[in-house]
Formats: C-alpha cells, structure tokens, sequence
C-alpha cells in the first residue's frame, strides 16, 4: 500500500523535524515544499533579481521567468534531504537570513506557487507509482498548503501548531542557541512578519475539513512524533 502524508503548519511548528522522523519511521520519501520555496529564492537572487523590488510587474515577471527555468533537484531521503540547484548544494545557504528575509517576496507569487506545486505533485506521484525512493512506499510531504492545495487527497493530513510562545523559543534556540527573552526578542520580528506574509497565500492557521491538528506546544519531539503517527494509524486503519 502507497502512504501519502500531508503535514503543514507555520514557521517554528517544528513539521520539518517530525515530517523527516515520520518518514523514517514508516519508510516513506520525505519532502520539504519549504526548502523549495528557498531554493526559488536562491536561485533568483544567484540571477541578480532584486526581491526587494517585487511589486514592480517587470521584476514580479523576472521572478515567475526564472522560477519556471528553475533547475532544481530536490534529495527525497529523510535521512539527507539535499537540495540542489544548476549542479550547486545550497542545503545550507538556502537557511541563511538572506533567504529567509527574501523568500515571502517569491512564496506571494501566484505563478511561483503553481509551477511548484506542479513539481510538488510531480514527486509525490513518482513516489506513488513506485520509481523513486520510497520503492512505492509512498512520501511526506510537509508545508504550508500541502494538506490544501497540493495533496488534499492524502492518506492523513496533519496541521501542526504550536502556540507563539512555543514557537518563538524553538526558532530562538535554533539561530541564537538559547531561548532567553533577548533571543526570543531578536527572532519575534522575523517569525511574526513571515508568518503574516504566508498567511496572505495559505491559510495553514486553521485546519481544513478531516485536517486533524496535533499541538505541540508542550509536547518534545518523541512525542509530537508518536502522535502523528497515531493520527496516520487512525486514518489508514481498515474499516
Ligand atoms: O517552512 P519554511 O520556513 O522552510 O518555508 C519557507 C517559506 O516558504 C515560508 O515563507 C513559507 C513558504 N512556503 C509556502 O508558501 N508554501 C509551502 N508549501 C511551503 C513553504
């Protein structure tokens, strides 16, 4: 039997972490729609298009023109999830405040969000036929429209959320290494602004019809884990 799990959830939910162990866990491919929204982003600012500059139509149609040449390879292996684009490994470039600040810019563009999901449907399907990764296994695929938009046909779907506190100290510990209130501070900005930017193309706040919500806001991440996979196992149990 072929699993597709959808997982979304906003900035500092901690998907990507339990979306990698769910997918090693079950072993399924895993993919991070995020990382290609960051690549996208690389790429046009490796072209020299200015993303500050997007609510110019001509730059606006610059950003759809090289998303739709984007030459990306996206690593589907939980275990080494590699991102490359034009031969280049920008796994950790693509994590740096120069992306994160830009990647709204290229994530609100309508025509960016079709011609990826159109790559994000591509590999959930070749993990469905059986050619890919998982052998037929199937996938996960985390983000923020997953369980919406690119994959609302999927075995489980999950929102995954956690109350801005939470969220904020776990993206503070991750850049700054700590979550006191100086760090919590510095990141406030950065996760408060992207989210209201993402929130203007999805609506991932509030769990869409059969979205089951799992709230991780006092759960480690043994345990936010051990209760997607409750999920799964409910919503694939043979009636
Ligand atoms: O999950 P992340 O922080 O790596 O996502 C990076 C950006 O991409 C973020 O601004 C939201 C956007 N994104 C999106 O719009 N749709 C998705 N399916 C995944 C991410």
């Amino acid at each position: 039997m072929t699993l597709v799990i959808a997982i979304d959830g906003p900035s500092g939910s901690g998907k990507s972490s339990v979306a990698k162990a769910v997918a090693r866990d079950l072993h399924l491919a895993y993919l991070d729609t995020g990382a290609m929204y960051r690549a996208a982003t690389w790429w046009c600012l490796h072209q020299g298009i200015d993303l500050t500059r997007t609510d110019d139509p001509e730059v606006a149609s610059a950003v759809t023109a090289a998303v739709l040449a984007l030459p990306l390879v996206m690593g589907v292996d939980p275990a080494a999830p590699a991102v490359h684009v034009d031969g280049i490994d920008v796994g950790a470039d693509i994590r740096t405040d120069r992306i994160s600040a830009a990647v709204s810019a290229v994530a609100t563009n309508l025509d960016v969000r079709a011609e990826l999901r159109r790559l994000q449907r591509a590999a959930i399907d070749a993990e469905r036929e059986g050619g890919s990764f998982s052998g037929g296994a199937g996938i996960v695929a985390e983000g923020r429209d997953i369980t919406t938009v690119v994959a609302p046909d999927a075995d489980a779907r999950v929102l995954l959320t956690a109350s801005e506190e939470a969220r904020l100290a776990r993206r503070a510990t991750e850049l700054h290494g700590d979550a006191g209130a100086a760090a919590v501070e510095a990141t406030r900005d950065l996760v408060v602004r992207r989210d209201a930017d993402d929130s203007t193309v999805s609506t991932f706040h509030v769990a869409a019809d059969g979205v089951v919500t799992v709230d991780s806001s006092d759960l480690d991440l043994d345990q936010t884990v051990e209760a997607v996979l409750t999920v799964i196992a409910d919503a694939t149990r043979p009636t």
